[in-house]
C-alpha cells in the first residue's frame, strides 16, 4: 500500500474501538499511564493552545483538558458517555468549568468559525471518515485558528527506527493516515513537531489561513466556500 493512501480498514477500526472501550472500563489504569507517561507528551500541546474559545474533540479521560481548561472558555466533545462522566468528575474535583458534550467528530454541533483552538490527541486514526472529520475541524475553527493534533505517522526525517515503529503499528493493523496529505488537502498550513518514538509520534500545529472564507461569508457573497 502506498504511503499517501488513507488506509481505512473496517476491521482495524473495529479493533481500535474495542480497545478504546476496554480502556474506558479500566480508566484507573488508563489514567495512570496518562499521568506517568503519555501525559508528558500531551503537555507539549499546552503552549500552542490559544483562546478565548477552545474545543477538545475526543478528550477521553480529560487529562490534557484538566491542564488548561481553567484558562479558557473550554468545550469538549466525545462519543463515549463513560468518558464524559469520568472527565466531568475530574474537572469538578479541580473546580474547573468546561462544557462536556456527547457527540461525533464527523458532525460537530457548532456553527462555522466557533473556536480559536481545536485540540485532538491520539484519537484521529479511530475515525471512520478522516476527510470528513478533518473538514469539520477546519470548519469550526476561526480563520487564523489552530488545530493542535497528536497522532502517529512516518517520521519527518525518514529515520529507520521511526519508520520501523510505524510499520510495526501498521502490522498490528492500527489504522493509518497520511497526515501531510490530509492536512494540506483540507487547506491547513502546518508545523510538524516530533514528540516521541523516534519521530513516529507527531504534534501537528495546523493553522486555518486568515484568508479562509467561512460558509456563512460565502453564502453572503453568493460563492461556495472551499
Ligand atoms: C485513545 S482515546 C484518546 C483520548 C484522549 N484524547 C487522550 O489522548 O488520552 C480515543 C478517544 O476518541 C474517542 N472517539 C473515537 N471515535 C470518536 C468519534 N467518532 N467522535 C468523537 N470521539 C470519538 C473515544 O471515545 C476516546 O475518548
Amino acid at each position: 500500500m502506498s504511503r499517501t493512501q488513507v488506509d481505512r480498514n473496517e476491521e482495524a477500526i473495529a479493533r481500535a474501538k474495542a480497545f478504546d472501550w476496554w480502556f474506558s472500563q479500566f480508566n484507573g489504569l488508563y489514567n495512570t499511564m496518562l499521568t506517568l507517561s503519555w501525559g508528558r507528551r500531551h503537555r507539549r500541546a499546552l503552549p500552542y493552545i490559544r483562546g478565548p474559545r477552545v474545543l477538545e474533540v475526543s478528550f477521553g479521560m480529560g487529562y490534557l483538558m484538566s491542564q488548561y481548561a481553567d484558562r479558557f472558555d473550554t468545550t469538549g466533545i466525545d462519543y463515549n458517555p463513560r468518558y464524559i462522566e469520568v472527565t466531568g468528575r475530574r474537572l469538578k474535583a479541580k473546580k474547573i468549568d468546561a462544557k462536556l458534550l456527547h457527540g461525533d467528530a464527523h458532525a460537530l454541533p457548532f456553527p462555522d468559525a466557533s473556536f480559536e483552538t481545536l485540540v485532538n490527541t491520539d484519537a484521529f486514526t479511530l475515525y471512520e471518515n478522516p476527510k470528513k472529520a478533518m473538514s469539520e475541524f477546519y470548519r469550526v475553527l476561526v480563520p487564523g485558528g489552530q488545530l493542535v493534533l497528536m497522532e502517529y505517522d512516518y517520521p519527518r526525517d525518514g529515520n529507520l527506527l521511526g519508520r520501523l515503529w510505524v510499520e510495526w503499528a501498521r502490522l498490528l493493523k492500527v489504522p493509518y493516515i497520511d497526515f501531510n496529505t490530509l492536512l494540506t488537502s483540507t487547506g491547513f498550513t502546518f508545523e510538524d513537531h516530533p514528540v516521541g518514538n523516534f519521530g513516529m509520534l507527531h504534534m501537528y500545529v495546523a493553522t486555518k489561513p486568515l484568508s479562509a472564507t467561512t460558509a456563512a461569508d460565502a453564502n453572503a457573497q453568493g460563492v461556495s466556500a472551499g
